[in-house]
């Protein structure tokens, strides 16, 4: 393992991004305020996707006061497995994975078991804003809970993996693969102990990782390595990532999908100031890409032309690839 402080250092030269570059060149420059709740409030990004026909965890209800705390049976009816999350969210907080009921109680992804009291506090404290950003009032989304694709089986942790992509302006720049850890809890986010593994933009092949800051190639709880994993069905990972431009109109974003074993690739969430860790992981600065992305687009535009999300998948995987 390598110091994060080294990492750092070596990556500088490889054109890395720090945080006062990606706020001041990137988020306030490509992404207007006013579409800032498109990708703050996961309903109405929810809902947004199933307008433009792409494929997201079904929404299974939407709880917004105390009183609506009672419909919470109704609206899970007999399912076991479920997933309860603030709408406004970040980082994994707050997040209730329900995988399977037990008696007359539930058991969580990581094997809790919790009573239907405790959902409705956890649902409660939702509601009053302790995990949504700047704490303001929230409502509770109950949502389809994804199984992920075999694929995952040997180097993820229980829980889902997901895959985050950096998006320029519709062109996929660096993308991840986000496992869970026994720490984590089944959540794929790097502050709950997830790892984060480098995936090659050109080919899906997952490349080494990153955990708890240092550089990793077996995955900590299966030992399995995590490294030259081909991901299934990647250019169609791309595209939808891609396409995510045109649904949400923000031209900087991360963008959260996940790979389910019955419905195929979803989308999670999207970010509007994504992460830095993202160079980390791939070994790999985010400037000369970003760069590269806005040279194209400067030709394209002297030109009078626009990229549909095909070509700009082609463009991206041509030139941001790792071999
Ligand atoms: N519907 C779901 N089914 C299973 N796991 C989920 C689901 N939604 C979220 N998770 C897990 O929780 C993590 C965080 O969820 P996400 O929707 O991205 O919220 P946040 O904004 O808090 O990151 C995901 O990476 C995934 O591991
Ligand atoms: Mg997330």
């Amino acid at each position: 393992m390598i110091g994060w402080w080294k990492t750092w250092k070596a990556l500088e030269a490889k054109g890395i991004m720090g945080i006062n570059r990606r706020n001041a060149d990137y988020v306030l420059k490509y992404n207007k305020r006013s579409l800032y709740p498109i990708v703050d409030d996961k309903i109405i990004t929810k809902e947004r996707a199933v307008a433009a026909g792409i494929h997201v965890p079904e929404m299974y209800g939407i709880i917004s006061t105390e009183k609506e705390i009672d419909t919470l049976d109704t609206i899970i009816g007999g399912r076991s497995d479920f997933v309860i999350k603030p709408a406004k969210g970040a980082g994994g907080d707050g997040i209730l994975v329900i995988a399977d009921r037990f008696e007359e109680r539930f058991r969580t992804i990581s094997g809790r078991i919790i009573s239907h009291d405790e959902i409705e506090h956890q649902i409660s404290s939702i509601l009053t804003g302790l995990y949504s950003l700047g704490g303001h009032r929230d409502r509770a989304l109950i949502e389809y809970r994804v199984t992920p694709d075999q694929i995952f089986k040997s180097i993820s942790y229980e829980g889902v993996p997901d895959i985050r992509v950096i998006v320029l302006m519709g062109y996929p720049v660096m993308a991840m693969l986000r496992l869970p850890t026994r720490q984590s809890g089944g959540k794929a986010n790097l502050h709950q102990g997830a790892i984060g593994v480098g995936v090659d933009l050109a080919t899906g092949l997952t490349l080494r990782g990153t955990w708890l800051n240092n550089i990793i190639s077996k995955h900590p709880d299966t030992t399995n390595a995590v490294d030259g994993v081909q991901l299934p069905n990647w250019d169609g990972f791309m595209k939808l990532a891609a396409e995510c431009y045109e649904l949400c109109g923000l031209g900087y974003i991360g963008v959260d999908m996940v790979l389910d074993q019955d419905r195929g690739p979803l989308i999670l969430e999207l970010n509007a100031r994504p992460g830095l860790n993202i160079q980390i992981a791939n070994d790999c600065g985010l400037t000369h890409r970003t760069v590269a992305v806005e040279k194209r687009l400067e030709e394209l535009a002297a030109d009078g032309v626009q990229e549909s999300p095909e070509e700009r998948v082609k463009f991206a995987q041509g030139l941001f690839g790792h071999v």
